[in-house]
Order: C-alpha cells, then structure tokens, then sequence
C-alpha cells in the first residue's frame, strides 16, 4: 500500500474530499497525511482525520502565514498534536520565493518557534524550504537539538550537497510529481544518492500533479506515479518500494498506524 506523507486536503480546489480519499483507497494509498498551514486548516485535517480512517494530519503555521503565528496559537497547534491521529509539526520552514510572504526575520522566528513545539511534544517536523537553502541549513544545525524526534524535508527540490547535509542531521528526503518532470535530471541524482531507508513519497496535493498529469489538480491517488519513478531509479518493484516507503513512515512518523 502507498503513502502520501504531505498533502493539503483541505485546499478549495479539492472540490469533493470523500471521492479523492475514495479514489486513493482504490488505488492502494492507505495512509494520507494531511498538513497544517495555519490554525484553520489545521483544525480542518484534525476533522478530516477524524471522518476517514486513511487521513492522518500534522498541524503548524506554514512560512507564508508566519505573521498570523501568536502565543496563543501556538498554544492551539500544541492542543492539537494530543490528538491521536496528529502525527507532526507542518508544515513549517522558510520561503524566499514568494513576494508577498512575511519578512525572512518572521519566518526564522516562527520556524523555529515550532520547532521547539516539535520537541516538547515530541512529533516530528514536515519542513518546506524554497529560495533559502543556506538559511534553513544553517537554522537547523544550530537547533539539532529540537530535531529529537526526527523531521522530513518535503517535496526535496535541491542538490546532492543539500541532500547530504539534511542526511546527516537524520532527516528523511520526501520526492513528489517534481520528480516526474521531464527536467528533472539534477533531482533523479539525487534521488539515486538518498538511501532508501530514508526516502519518502508525497504529492503535495493540490499543487505539482506528476507527469503526465501535470497542470491538473493533484490528488493523494497520484504518489502512485512517484512511487514508480522512484522504483525505477532504485531498480525496485513499485510494490518494493511502497512497502520500503510505508515502514520508513511509520518509523518518523509514530502515531501513524
Ligand atoms: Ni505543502
């Protein structure tokens, strides 16, 4: 069976939930992870969680939302990893890309704000990280010691190097669509190099739906397509690999079952 370790279910694009954790269960994905940008869309993958037995979800304040992060919602995102299917802190990082995003200064403080939730409630962290490598790097090894209980960097986009230093802080490496894309050779490098043990599948959903569905609104069922890239470039079955993928997840991610 197939893991989707990040995605957002709760995004308005996904027009009909029930049908998309529907059409996942048909094609073998039994465990879906949904993550948290903000309190609201937490609270929503804590009441999808609880309507389907495959939805799982990490609750935290995504970059992009970083100024709407407070002691008391922090307070809140902690009241929501007791629940039994809050599996992680997500997703949270920095992201330089976007214009429009708070200043970089917000986006250390409330990273690394969460970072400490993670440890103090022992859950591992779902880390998204665009145009700010040399930053994140440099944040979490100065903050190993938040890292505890492990920690995924989501949809992997970056170089070998990169992914070497992620690996030796214990962090597992997450492929999604991207490494489906036709230009993507620097990523199937890299996705030769990251040891199985520590590799992940996601599909981000609704966002980067893999070739050749690319442009259309992406759903958990796609990490189907991921998988099999990924098998290929291990020279696995895609069953191998699923199997490989679900007790890696299992073993970051504790409370799923
Ligand atoms: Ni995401």
């Amino acid at each position: 069976m197939f893991t989707d370790t990040h995605c957002h279910l709760h995004d308005p694009k996904i027009a009909d939930v029930r049908a998309v954790v529907g059409e996942a269960l048909n094609a073998g994905v039994d465990k879906i992870i949904n993550m948290g940008c903000c309190l609201e869309t937490s609270m929503t993958g804590k009441e999808l969680a609880e309507s389907f037995k495959s939805v799982y979800f990490a609750a935290g304040y995504h970059p992009s939302d970083a100024d709407k992060f407070s002691p008391d919602t922090a307070d809140k995102i902690k009241e929501l990893t007791l629940h039994e299917k809050c599996v992680a802190i997500g997703e949270i990082g920095l992201d330089r890309y976007w214009k429009e995003n708070p200043d970089i200064e917000i986006q250390k403080k409330c990273f690394v704000s969460q970072l400490e939730i993670a440890k103090e409630c022992k859950l591992p962290v779902s880390i998204h990280c665009r145009d700010a490598t040399e930053i994140m790097l440099n944040i979490l090894k100065s903050n190993k010691d938040k890292l505890l209980y492990g920690g995924v960097m989501h949809c992997f986009a970056g170089s070998k190097e990169t992914a070497r230093e992620l690996l030796n802080l214990g962090l597992y490496i997450s492929f999604g669509g991207t490494l489906t894309f036709k230009n993507a050779a620097n990523l199937l490098e890299v996705a030769e190099f990251v040891p199985l043990e520590r590799c992940l599948t996601e599909t981000d959903s609704p966002y980067l739906a893999p070739h050749p569905l690319r442009g259309t609104v992406n759903q958990p069922k796609n990490v189907v397509l991921v998988a099999e890239k990924l098998a290929a470039l291990k020279n696995k079955s895609t069953a191998e690999i699923a199997e490989i993928v679900r007790q890696n997840s299992l073993r970051l991610f504790k409370k799923l079952a």
